[in-house]
């Protein structure tokens, strides 16, 4: 093989880390331009209710101050297609925190002194709103379907059956909390309402009306929202996003901020404006992952095959847009069984709606499934690699179709190998001075969606071949990765090969969601690196262009697709105050071909530092009297640090997947996270016998499982 054909595969620094490191790659907020105003929201201390009035008159006599905006003077808008964009239309209040104002001034300090300024007053129901979580609330409902395609009420067999006669059985009630994303960039944009574009408007009738300039996870989003909304042609909204500074879910659809930022653009033609969410505006109206409520029973033979799972699901929803993650989807797909069932109930609150956060669904649904598996093996005295091992499923247990490829039993195996798994029979027994040690396995998945094709463009100029496409690197190494799919297509060195991606000025392409950007992506590159090849030959003119979309292999409905991983742990408990230390983390993952394994590793140890911290520290405390989130800044929700991750390593099976298209590689975006948290509950147990199911696994948490499971090992060991 020539070096370029190689090029795939290979270890590679991202192509964007000087720009970052050297502070020049600009982000949203950061775009310079003239005399930019600056925008600051207002908004609602009440979770329901109407507004009776706004008082601006202060506001809007402070100096400098250019506009504020409220639902009697904002533009009027079509109506969009998410629920949560109709802001500013109606005097009246969804949740704790949705926008209800908006104040523009000619410096930050201004408009955020005006936005003080602005009174709102409110009828609100005298009952107070309905924000406080009830499983047994007369209004819970079952769901029917969750997402759309997952089924909300799903049974096979006589799992009552099972569970009675088995010769092993489990029963546990897990519980997770509302997680925030909390990328370090903020919510943040800059629109600039193109002032009166004269006689070029009748000649030029598709040219830009609306630049953006935006943090998100793909430009096409916020350009379909913001063209619908002002009844522009999609070409006539520009959005610009080349650098994102984290999103993990939270940016991947528009969010309030971004209307009203418009609105305020439409209103104020020819001047830029900026705005940054600051922490807490982000814990209001930028979605996070619900809570949910579990339980989950598991049967099994004398031989540790499984007779039952039964999974419920109780999840709190908005009345917005009543968002459920797919919690219940590993007992789905991870096991085979003879009967399986999954149930969701809801119960609709007066609550800003969640959204995607990092494996919505597996994350919280794996704790569950995974500690269950842990107690199982437990009950029988079963290696729990073992036991995982007898209960892989040869074709997909929901649907029956055959797996595109699935190396579980590889990730079990090896990675335990690698990590050292050695669990005690009677846990307790391992310590160093106050610390009880232990360790714990746990398996994760991730599916592998299409989520349609995305175009990609390659034009030969100045001796170099640009790619570019309307794709997002949201900090995952796109810019990397997507020049090293296309060198190697092309055959030539990836020096010869630039990227451009994050602006809707490039052909469309799917965003960076549900860990399906390198495969999607890729295989749009690769089809016009053949295409452009085929048509262009090895010796292309200046300015040779070809474009070609996603292609996937003939009959790809015919198999389920989804990556896999193991995910090993080794704590220390302390028996005096309960703290919980993660000292090593392993993940070994089947990811299908890894395309860089430099920008891949980064991707999977990221996701094992949010497990890990949300297995310990995250936690957003909604106030059940007022509904807003009492610890909305990152003092008061902690995110691990680095003194909270001591030592993560991941390694993997890298066995291309033949029906993920051109590149063979499965999205690993996501699976990173799925076991963390249950594999660390899973060690916790090890080193101290204590089964804790619910996150975060806080030292109060340990302490009272201390305290009712009797004397802890302190007062029997010594
Ligand atoms: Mo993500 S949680 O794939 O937007």
């Amino acid at each position: 093989m020539s070096d370029a054909a190689t090029e795939q595969g290979r270890d590679r620094a991202r192509v964007d880390a000087p720009l970052k490191v050297s502070g020049l790659a600009p982000y949203a907020y950061e775009h310079e331009l003239e005399d930019p105003l600056f925008l600051v929201p207002v908004l609602s201390t009440v979770a329901t209710g109407a507004i009776t009035g706004i008082d601006a008159e202060a506001a809007r006599a402070v100096p400098g101050v250019a506009l504020v905006l409220t639902h009697e003077n904002a533009p009027r808008l079509a109506l969009p297609t998410i629920p949560t964009l109709a802001v500013l239309r109606k005097p009246r209040v969804r949740y704790r925190g949705e926008i209800v104002a908006a104040v523009v001034a000619d410096s930050l300090e201004t408009a955020r002194y005006a936005a003080s300024l602005v009174r709102v007053d409110y009828a609100a129901p005298p009952s107070g709103p309905d924000v406080r979580l009830d499983p047994e609330d007369p209004g819970v409902r079952p769901l029917r379907r969750v997402m759309g395609v997952y089924p909300g009420q799903h049974t096979v067999g006589d799992v009552d059956g099972e569970l009675a006669g088995a010769a092993y059985r489990v029963e546990g009630h897990y519980a997770t909390p509302v997680n925030h994303h909390n990328p370090i960039e903020p919510h943040s944009m800059v629109a600039l309402w193109h002032a009166d574009l004269g006689p070029l408007a009748t000649v030029q009738p598709r040219s830009t009306r609306l630049t953006v300039w935006d943090s998100n996870q793909g430009v096409v989003a916020p350009q379909g929202v913001l063209a619908g909304a002002f009844g522009l042609l999609p070409t006539q909204v520009e959005v610009i996003s080349p650098y994102v500074g984290g999103s993990f879910g939270t940016k991947g659809m528009p969010h309030p901020h971004v209307m009203v930022t418009a609105m305020a653009a439409r209103k104020l033609p020819g001047r830029a404006v900026k705005v940054a969410l600051t922490r807490p505006q982000m814990f209001a109206g930028t979605g996070y992952r619900p809570e949910t409520r579990q339980r989950v029973a598991l049967a099994a033979d004398e031989q540790g095959r499984l007779r039952a799972v039964d999974h419920e699901v109780f999840a709190p929803v908005s009345r917005v847009i009543p968002w459920v993650d797919p919690t219940a989807g590993p007992s789905l797909s991870m096991y085979a069984s003879p009967t399986r069932r999954v149930s969701y109930r809801a119960q609709h609150l007066d609550i800003g709606p969640g959204t995607f956060m990092r494996a919505p669904g597996e994350y919280t649904g794996m704790f569950a499934l995974e500690t269950a598996m842990d107690e199982l093996a437990r009950e029988m005295g079963m290696d729990p690699v073992e036991l995982r091992l007898r209960n892989e499923p040869e074709a997909d247990p929901e649907s029956g179709r055959p797996w595109s490829s699935r190396h579980v039993a590889t990730c079990l195996t090896e990675g335990a190998r690698i990590f050292g798994l050695e669990q005690q029979q009677q846990p307790g027994g391992r310590r160093e001075g106050e610390w009880l040690l232990g360790m714990g396995v746990a398996s994760a998945s991730f599916p592998q969606m299409g989520m349609g094709p995305s175009l990609a463009r390659i034009t030969f100029t100045g001796g170099r071949y640009v790619v570019s496409m309307q794709a997002s690197d949201i900090g995952t190494g796109a810019w990397t990765v997507l020049a090293q799919i296309a060198a190697q297509a092309l055959d030539v060195p990836q020096d010869q090969v630039e990227a451009r991606i994050g602006t809707t000025d490039a052909p469309y392409a799917i965003i960076a969601g549900g860990s399906t950007g390198t495969f999607g992506w890729g295989s749009a590159v690769v089809e016009a690196a053949q295409a452009f090849r085929a048509e262009h030959g090895s010796d292309p003119a200046e300015g040779a262009t070809t474009r070609a979309r996603t292609r996937m292999p003939q009959g790809v409905r015919g198999v389920r697709r989804m990556a896999f991983g193991a995910h090993f742990a080794e704590v220390a408990v302390s028996e005096v105050s309960g703290e919980v230390r993660v000292r090593r983390l392993y993940g070994h993952f089947d990811g299908g071909r890894i395309m860089n394994p430099r920008t891949a590793r980064s991707q999977l140890v990221g996701g094992m530092t949010m497990g890990l911290s949300g297995a310990l520290f995250e936690e957003s405390y909604r106030d059940p009297r007022f509904g807003h989130v009492v610890n909305a800044d990152l003092a008061g929700y902690h995110v691990a640090a680095h003194a909270d991750v001591v030592d993560i390593e991941v390694g993997w099976v890298g066995e291309p997947d033949p029906w993920m298209g051109a590149t063979g590689a499965k999205g690993i975006g996501e699976v990173g996270i799925v076991g963390v948290p249950a594999a660390i509950g899973n060690a916790i147990f090890d080193a101290t016998g204590l089964r804790l199911r619910e996150l975060p696994f806080t030292p109060v948490k340990v302490l009272e499982a201390w305290e009712s499971s009797g004397p802890a090992p302190a007062a029997t060991v010594r």
